[in-house]
């Protein structure tokens, strides 16, 4: 793992910034794995700024988003097809037949089969990633097997607080019990994986994906088997690693 310790969130930002424009320009084709969350809003803010200023282009770009919350309609203001939308793809030159994103609505079976399908024909050149306070990447919470590919989940109850306290306007009960997610062999299975963790909450979680030995219950520890995996860490997320 190549790790980058930066001062703070907007550091961690810009570096992840120069890793996405650098990927977009040299293969104006890419297959990206995006992500939601409050982690990547700077970054696709920086991302809308530089297509307005600079023109950078989406035009031919692909992107797979890593899950969605389970009985939203892509219309929900809270969901990740919506969210989506509103903080990136709205301000960009991308063709919206090229977005997708779990539907989180419909036959389970048939839309996690539809979405590994996809993903096999359209292998990622990067895949961005947060972490969760419990170390779960996408919706893969700790138990997910690393095998898994796009399934059905349950959300942990730290999950929901935690989202219920950056979005939903602090009310845990509309926040959604379940999702559909990529799994953890299909994020193994990108080209390039960049993750972002800022902030004192996620520093346990960063200390077992770096540090520990790899396990299902730490599901960012299964990133330890990929060859081309970088971490961009602000200093309070990095406060426990003790091989600095
Ligand atoms: P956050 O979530 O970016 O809102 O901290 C990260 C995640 O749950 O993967």
């Amino acid at each position: 793992m190549n790790v980058i310790i930066v001062k703070d969130y907007e550091e961690a930002s810009q570096k992840a910034f120069e890793i996405m424009v650098e990927q977009v320009k040299s293969n104006p084709n890419s297959a990206l794995g995006l992500a939601t969350g409050s982690t990547p809003l700077r970054l696709y803010e920086l991302m809308r700024e530089d297509h307005k200023k600079n023109g950078t282009t989406y035009k031919g770009i692909r992107t797979f988003n890593l899950d969605e919350y389970y009985g939203l309609a892509p219309t929900h203001p809270q969901s990740y097809h919506y969210f989506m939308c509103h903080n990136l793809f709205d301000e960009l030159d991308i063709d919206m037949n090229n977005v997708h994103v779990p539907k989180g609505e419909g036959s389970i079976e048939e839309e996690t089969e539809a979405y590994n399908k996809l993903l096999e024909e359209n292998p990622i050149d990067l895949q961005l990633l947060g972490i969760g306070s419990n170390g779960h990447i996408g919706f893969n919470e700790p138990g997910t097997s690393f095998d898994s590919t796009t399934h059905y989940i349950q959300l942990k109850e730290s999950t929901i607080q935690d989202n219920a306290r950056l979005f939903f306007n602090g009310n845990i009960d509309e926040v959604p019990t379940h999702a559909v997610t990529m799994g953890i062999k299909n994020i193994l299975q990108a080209k390039k994986v960049l993750l972002i963790a800022c902030g004192e909450n996620k520093a346990i979680a960063v200390k077992g994906m770096v540090e520990d030995e790899k396990n299902v219950e730490l599901p960012a520890s299964a990133l330890q088997d990929h060859d081309d995996v970088t971490l961009i860490i602000d200093e309070a997320a990095a406060s426990l690693l003790t091989k600095k």
